[in-house]
């Protein structure tokens, strides 16, 4: 079974606590964010250099937006050099045959317009057109050695947060499996949001990349805060909870609270769309230094035992592991309970702690999110595997707020597998 590499960090004992007030963001330079937005990337581009590399997949190169992006730089007289083979999960040929075909060309400012791969794929290759060599080079942490080309980032999903994130994923085939490039370096120095490119999604996706930003902000609102001591920040790149990602989370639940169903039920409403997508952004700068957690490191096995895409496989996990982290987060679930409208003064924290969990329930079921992991063509027989991959995660086991062991990974898995929603410790 192949998963994902886990890239070694010196670790950081884990707190429950955030003190000091300690707060750490990675974030691109400049945000820009609205609908019809899209129509300042040219001036964007043209302001950071005079040839361009556009990154995108098929889907996107022959879209009417794409093409309104290509004669705008060009009418500015930047040149454009596209590529638009990008493959989902990108595999490492895939960067490979980029650097092999704008061998030789002169690129100032590298574009990334699409999904979370289409991003990745840009923040590589400003470490490949600066530095060169091998790109396994810069499997890990702060392995690409410094700045690097001026990045645009320009996402066309309201879920991966990659917009924003400092890591690419890539699938190496000889190494059958995912592996990280991360690194501060790979901050874009401008992104552009334009949730007009969220309107032809269709539901599938839709419900993928929104269940994974939901992920995203109740992983990063619950993590373990680590607290690393003044002088240290710069040779971490997640450093857990804290209180500049929590005022993202905050923002970015509060905005969950409606929008996702809002977007189900009318795909085409611009102002849901947004709001989908403002949460999706702010969970990106949550997660750029928080890391994310359990969720995703039992994903990553289910990921790649049954090719369930990354959203919906998280989206199935959620509701298992708030249960299992319930004991140690009252309060937090309890704060999400008022940021999600359902908190009752009347009731206990506890009370109101369930409430949250059970109303992310209920927006998973409107995003028709599976409701267990047989849904997903996981085997009973495939849990104690899935276990043992998920907790050599350490990277993300480290961050979830409730110690996990291969025993109550398994336990978390076996509720997973049955739909069982029918206990809360
Ligand atoms: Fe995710």
């Amino acid at each position: 079974m192949s998963t994902t590499i886990e890239l070694q960090e010196r670790a950081l004992p884990p707190h429950n606590k955030i003190e000091g007030g300690f707060g750490l963001l990675r974030q691109p330079g400049i945000v820009i964010f609205g609908a019809g937005q899209r129509a300042s990337i040219a001036g964007v581009v043209e302001s950071l250099g005079q040839s361009a590399l556009l990154c995108t997949d098929q889907r996107m190169a022959v879209s009417a937006e794409f093409a309104d992006i290509v004669s705008a730089l060009k009418a500015r007289g930047v040149s454009v050099s596209i590529y638009a083979d990008i493959e989902a999960e990108l595999p490492r040929t895939n960067v490979e045959d980029l650097v092999q075909r704008i061998a030789g060309e002169s690129i100032d400012v590298v574009v990334g317009i699409g999904g979370g791969s289409c991003l990745d794929m840009a923040k590589i290759a400003t470490v490949m057109l600066t530095y060169g060599g091998d790109v396994a080079s810069y499997y890990g942490e702060f392995k690409v050695p410094g700045p690097t080309l001026p990045l645009v980032t320009v996402p066309t999903t309201a879920g991966t947060g990659a917009e924003i994130t400092c890591i690419a994923v890539i699938y190496d085939p000889d190494l059958e499996m995912k592996i990280g490039v991360a690194s501060p370096h790979l901050g874009a120095s401008v992104t552009v949001i334009d949730p007009e490119f969220t309107l032809t999604c269709p539901p599938g996706l839709t419900a993928a990349t929104g269940a994974d930003a939901l992920s995203h902000l109740i992983e990063a609102f619950t993590a373990k805060a680590k607290n690393p001591e003044p002088g240290t920040v710069e040779t971490f790149v997640y450093v857990g909870k804290n209180s500049l990602t929590d005022m993202h989370c905050r923002a970015g639940l509060e905005l969950m609270g409606t929008a996702l169903e809002r977007v189900v039920a009318s795909p085409s409403d611009i102002d849901a769309r947004s709001d989908a997508m403002l949460a999706a952004m702010h969970a990106g700068f949550a997660i750029n230094t928080t890391g994310t957690a359990a969720v995703h490191a039992l994903q990553a096995p289910i990921g790649a035992l049954t090719h369930t895409p990354h959203g919906i496989g998280v989206g199935t996990l959620l509701p298992y592991v708030m249960r299992y982290n319930l004991p140690t987060r009252v309060p937090e679930f309890a704060s999400m309970a008022e940021l999600l409208d359902v908190a009752d003064p009347g009731h206990s924290e506890l009370e109101n702690a369930r409430a949250a969990i059970t109303r992310v329930d209920e927006i998973l079921t409107a995003l028709r999110i599976p409701a267990d992991l047989e849904a997903l063509g996981v085997d009973s027989g495939d849990i104690p595997s899935i276990a043992s991959h998920a907790i050599k995660a350490t990277r993300l086991t480290a961050n979830n707020p409730r110690e996990l062991t291969e025993e109550s990974m398994i336990r978390i898995l076996n509720k997973a597998f049955t739909g069982d929603r029918s206990w809360w410790s």
